[in-house]
């Protein structure tokens, strides 16, 4: 402590006697150097740091898991790997048939012995369905994924979205994680425990110009998350937001994986072991972690100009992979 006294004593002196705008640069300097030194023992912190064991959701009581959107892509794989740490799991998704197939699928390969169960509703028309389905199966709740939702088709002005997908957008990533919370609280409020993973996206943490309506919803998600962390904090109850970029699944129609992308397993498996580790916000994909954080170092409008540029380029690729798409088949229907 004494060396560290001893510094602070002599750039006092030093900014005592140094012209004024010298004085404000190393004022400002120092700030920024604090700034970062400190992002930076967070980063590490966040990566080396063990996150909660999920035994204490409610694991010895035979407590469940809620996971939606859990047919396809990281729902399923919160599903898998949930049940494979021994919770009894409840699938939530639109379709019955996609449900059954992601069930079997993980009974299959589970070494516990834990009970999944399935509830088909579409989510895109309110929530009100699958809580009253959830109701009748009368459980206890230790963990709700809030995972279902969806994207763009391709980046694009927001007057060129179609108002449908607009409502199912908001139904889908806004509403169900919001009425599934209100179901779920008073539930693990009664037990004292409880794990609220809310899946946002790496397009909240800047506004991202032509998916506008994707990266506010998302953003709703993590602001929520945040509110409610501090309000169940001492209540035995944890929520967290993970904001993942891109992860090889339909939404984001990439197949290779890689170190930026990893496959929803992956993914997953990081967001388990490293729960309640980043605070509120979560970005447990160290590469994503990376992303993210040099997009905060970023001044504000240069970070909204480089996502704008970059969803500029994939709208322009898309569109040409669409065209020429629509040419192909034109052809084949000529030649048949
Ligand atoms: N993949 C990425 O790169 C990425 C990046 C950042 C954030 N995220 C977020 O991660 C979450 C999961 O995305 P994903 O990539 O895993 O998506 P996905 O592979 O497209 O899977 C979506 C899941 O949601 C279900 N679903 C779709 N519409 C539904 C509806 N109307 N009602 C009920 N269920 C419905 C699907 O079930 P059906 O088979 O029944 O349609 C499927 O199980 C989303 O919130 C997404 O925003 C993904």
């Amino acid at each position: 402590m004494a060396p560290l006294i001893h510094v602070v004593y002599k750039v006092l002196l030093f900014l005592q006697d140094a012209p004024f705008f010298l004085a404000l640069l190393s004022c400002l300097g120092f700030v920024l150097l604090l700034s970062s030194v400190f992002g930076l023992l967070g980063f590490f912190r966040r990566h080396l740091r063990s996150g909660k064991s999920l035994s204490r959701y409610g694991l010895k009581d035979g407590a469940y898991a809620v996971v939606t959107g859990a047919s396809d892509g990281i729902g399923k794989e919160y599903a898998k790997q949930l049940a494979q740490k021994g919770f009894n799991v409840v699938l939530v998704s639109r379709k019955l048939d996609s449900l059954d197939v992601a069930v079997t699928e993980i009974q299959g390969r589970l070494k516990k012995q834990v009970t999944l169960k399935a509830i088909a509703s579409d989510l895109s028309q309110g929530a009100e369905d699958a809580k009253n389905q959830l109701d009748q199966l009368n459980i206890d709740v230790g963990i709700l994924v809030n995972n279902v939702g969806i994207s763009y088709d391709l980046p694009a002005p927001y007057h060129e979205l179609p108002l449908e997908r607009v409502r199912a957008m908001v139904n889908l990533n806004v509403t169900a994680a919001a009425e599934l919370t209100h179901w779920a609280l008073p539930k693990m409020l009664d037990k004292k425990r409880g794990l609220i993973i809310n899946v946002s996206s790496g397009s909240s943490l800047v506004p991202a110009p032509f998916l506008a309506m994707y990266s506010a919803t998302k953003a709703f998600v993590n602001t929520f998350s945040e509110a409610l962390a501090y309000e169940y904090r001492n209540s035995g109850i944890h929520v967290e937001a993970v904001t993942p970029f891109h992860v090889t699944t339909k939404l984001s129609k990439i197949r290779r994986k890689s170190l930026t992308v990893p496959d929803p397993a992956a993914f997953v498996r990081a967001s388990l072991a490293k729960v309640g580790s980043g605070g509120f916000l979560n970005n447990p994909w160290f590469a994503h972690d990376v992303m993210g954080s040099v997009l905060a170092l970023l001044p504000h409008s240069r970070a909204v100009s480089l996502v704008f540029g970059e969803l500029k380029t994939t709208r322009k690729r898309a569109l040409a992979k669409k065209a020429a798409d629509e040419k192909k088949a034109d052809a084949e229907k000529k030649t048949k």
